[in-house]
């Protein structure tokens, strides 16, 4: 006696068959996918897939140029046209960005006060880089610093890879 799939044309047999094949190409799918996306991230530069930042370290000033509490030096790296202030807080020494998390005018150390001032809106920023006042709603950006055989290092955060770069067939 023949059950009610067979009736209808499908047998048993052809039933555990579709669904072998139903298997085999949700199977092959995910197998495909997975050899797409290994063969996209050969393709693409590194920092598309891994940590998009690395820190490049660069040598700010001699530590006796900012050994005094209070001291602050205002270091330019004009080959990547940035600008950081060191200081030294309370025998702490420690490095800033000077561009304003409002609207990027550049901030100043008002040394006597010891604290970061905008001129454009007049925010305030603490000497640890934390808003006091004004309309910015986060701190300064803060660099680690290294100090090494008595020279300072300023590590920046880059993009592990520049969009030129790829253009010109660098950095992949
Ligand atoms: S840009 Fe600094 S407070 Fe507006």
């Amino acid at each position: 006696m023949e059950n009610k799939s067979e009736e209808k044309g499908i047998t048993r047999r052809g039933f555990f068959q579709r669904i072998l094949v139903g298997f085999g190409l949700i199977i092959s799918a995910g197998a495909t996918g997975a050899i797409a996306s290994q063969l996209l991230k050969s393709l693409m530069p590194s920092g598309w897939f891994g940590e998009p930042y690395v820190y490049r370290k660069v040598y700010a000033a001699p530590i006796t140029e900012i050994n005094q509490v209070g001291a602050s030096i205002i270091f330019e790296d004009k080959a990547n046209n940035r600008k950081a202030i060191l200081i030294n807080n309370g025998g702490n020494i420690q490095a800033f960005s000077l561009v304003c998390t409002h609207l990027g005018c550049q901030v100043f150390w008002e040394k006597e006060r010891g604290k970061f001032l905008c001129p454009c809106h007049t925010a305030v920023f603490a000497a640890d880089g934390s808003v006091e006042s004004g309309p910015p709603e986060k701190s300064l950006d803060q660099y680690p610093v290294e100090i090494k055989d008595g020279l300072v290092y300023i590590s920046f955060r880059e993009p592990t890879w520049q969009p030129e770069q790829y253009f010109r067939g660098e950095g992949l």
